[in-house]
């Protein structure tokens, strides 16, 4: 484990931090994609400018990788650390007593997340990142000369009801992980001040709001292609 990352108040703060980065990076990817519902035209545009853009493309995206990467390694780590250093096993550990299970579990929760993201990528990037740069093609043009972005994106839902329950089961896996994992990465990285209290009330509405958002995303393109 490198220097800074040795102690585990360490290991927990740049969870917390990468964990925020990956907040932002969910509250603009669902800006982007609740375009797809209103307007098709705004969200060709949108995808066409974040896919061809250079500092998107060259500084961002590889930021976010790494992001996401970082979170789940760090998140590994730490629940091992954790079992190792409880060496003598609680004998009676009734953890619903003093924990939700959301807050003991997180693990669990991370790791479906993670399993969706594999799906994801398969679904969506590794796609892009064929399209644009094993076959060169940078133009986001279809065969008829239009954007095709909204058109793909709609296709991995319409008339594919497995994946839309695989989607929308990930997104209540996402609810759990933010609803415990949001608010405390302010707790860990020191704020407590009199917007605290606040700020709790904005991180669960946001766990809440944004999956579901995206599970409307999903169910609304599968629904309105039946
Ligand atoms: C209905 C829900 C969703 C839809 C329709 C959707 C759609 C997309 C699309 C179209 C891309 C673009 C790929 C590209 O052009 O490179 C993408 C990338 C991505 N999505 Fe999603 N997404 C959804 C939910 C999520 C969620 C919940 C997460 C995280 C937990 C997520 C994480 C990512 C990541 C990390 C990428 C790669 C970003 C990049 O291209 O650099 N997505 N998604």
């Amino acid at each position: 484990m490198s220097g800074i990352l040795k102690t585990s108040i360490a290991r927990k703060f740049a969870m917390a931090l990468s964990g925020l980065f990956l907040v932002l990076f969910l509250a603009q990817h669902f800006t982007i994609n609740f375009t797809s519902v209103v307007s098709p035209d705004t969200f060709n545009e949108i995808s066409h400018f974040m896919g061809t853009n250079f500092l998107v493309q060259a500084i961002l995206q590889p930021v976010l990788i790494f992001g996401v990467v970082f979170h789940f390694i760090m998140g590994f780590v730490l629940e091992i650390k954790n079992n190792k250093a409880r060496v003598v096993k609680y004998k009676n550990y009734n953890g619903g007593a003093n924990a939700p299970w959301v807050s003991r579990n997180m693990i669990i929760s991370g790791a479906v997340v993670l399993a969706f993201l594999g799906l994801h990528f398969y679904d969506f990037w590794i796609h892009e990142m064929q399209v644009k740069y094993l076959q060169g093609d940078m133009s986001g043009l279809n065969a008829a000369g239009e954007f095709r972005y909204y058109e793909e994106t709609v296709a991995k839902f319409a008339g594919q009801p497995v994946r839309l329950g695989i989607y929308v089961l990930s997104f209540v896996f996402l609810m759990l992980h933010l609803l415990h994992g949001f608010a405390s990465s302010f707790q860990t990285v020191g704020f407590n001040n009199k917007y605290s209290k606040g700020l709790k009330v904005f991180t669960k509405a946001f766990a809440i709001v944004i999956p579901l958002g995206f599970a409307f995303i999903a169910i609304f393109h599968y629904i309105n292609n039946l």
